[in-house]
């Protein structure tokens, strides 16, 4: 039998802002296998960020139950949350919250500093086998101010994989990318998914979306519907068809060579 890695029933959220409730969402049941790649698809404001922090043990909820892989969440403790968030789930978001400071190594090494794992030849191979395979070897000094916004992704998901967790979440991670960018970073979660990760995904983006197996679809706090994607879009396929920027710019210095 297949396990489920979350399991929501009835999960709400009320925030309150001055004497306003706002209720962020009302009523989620949720069901995730292990090994799935699901996406959340809503409208600003339907409280897909509310969910993921939820689902991620960055927030609890109002009322209702969450079960992080067998573990009843709401029965913990803001350190007991930290640690299973810390162990089981590596965060990849939108603008991707690097620390401008850090070089890519500082920054990938962080959650290991969180979770006191100790000072060793093996740790520094983590560091360096998790960033090479994001394909970030050649830049391991340089900071996120000196990277691409791809490359800058690419950080934040060898962070988010350090602690090797079995569940990767994204907020909108191609929203402030190109499109051949974000299918590069599609392509990298497709192929953590092929490598058994969890990944859940928020997007309002269908396109981006139909790369994942599933589809779940949020509107004003309430789940509204889901859809099993027969095929998922290939990423690595869409990039054989996608030019490249450089190819952009030679097609445009070769068609416009008798105007120049
Ligand atoms: N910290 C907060 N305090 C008060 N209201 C919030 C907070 N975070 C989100 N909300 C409200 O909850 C609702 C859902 O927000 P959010 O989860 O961010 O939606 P989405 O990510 O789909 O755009 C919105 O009405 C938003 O204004
Ligand atoms: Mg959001």
């Amino acid at each position: 039998m297949e396990k489920k890695i979350i399991l929501t029933k009835e999960i709400t959220k009320i925030y309150k802002v001055g004497d306003i409730k706002v209720n962020a969402l009302r009523g989620i049941n949720l069901e995730i296998n292990e090994g799935e790649f699901v996406s959340i698809m809503g409208p600003s404001g339907s409280g897909k960020s509310t969910l993921m922090n939820i689902l991620g043990c960055l927030d609890k909820p109002t009322s209702g139950f969450y079960y992080l892989d067998g573990i009843n969440v709401m029965d913990l403790n803001d350190n007991q949350l930290a640690e299973i968030r810390n162990k089981k789930v590596g965060f990849v978001f939108q603008t991707f919250n690097l620390l401008p400071r850090l070089n890519i190594i500082g920054n990938v090494e962080l959650p290991l500093i969180y979770s006191r794992r100790e000072q060793s030849r093996a740790r520094k191979d983590l560091i360096n086998e998790v960033i090479n395979s994001v394909g970030l070897a050649e830049w391991i000094k340089h900071k996120p101010s000196e990277l691409s916004g791809g490359q800058r992704q690419r950080v934040a998901i060898a962070r988010a994989l350090i602690n090797n967790p079995a569940i990767i979440m994204a907020d909108e991670p191609t929203g402030n990318l190109d499109s051949r960018t974000g299918e590069e970073i599609m392509a990298i979660f497709q192929e953590l998914n092929r490598r058994g990760k969890t990944i859940i995904f928020v997007t309002h983006e269908i396109e981006i979306a139909k790369h994942s197996g599933r589809i779940i679809y949020l509107r004003d706090g309430i789940l509204c519907g889901e859809e099993k994607v027969k095929e998922p879009v290939n990423a690595c396929k869409m990039l054989e068809n996608m030019p490249k920027l450089e190819d952009k710019i030679n097609n445009f210095s070769n068609n416009n060579s008798n105007v120049i």
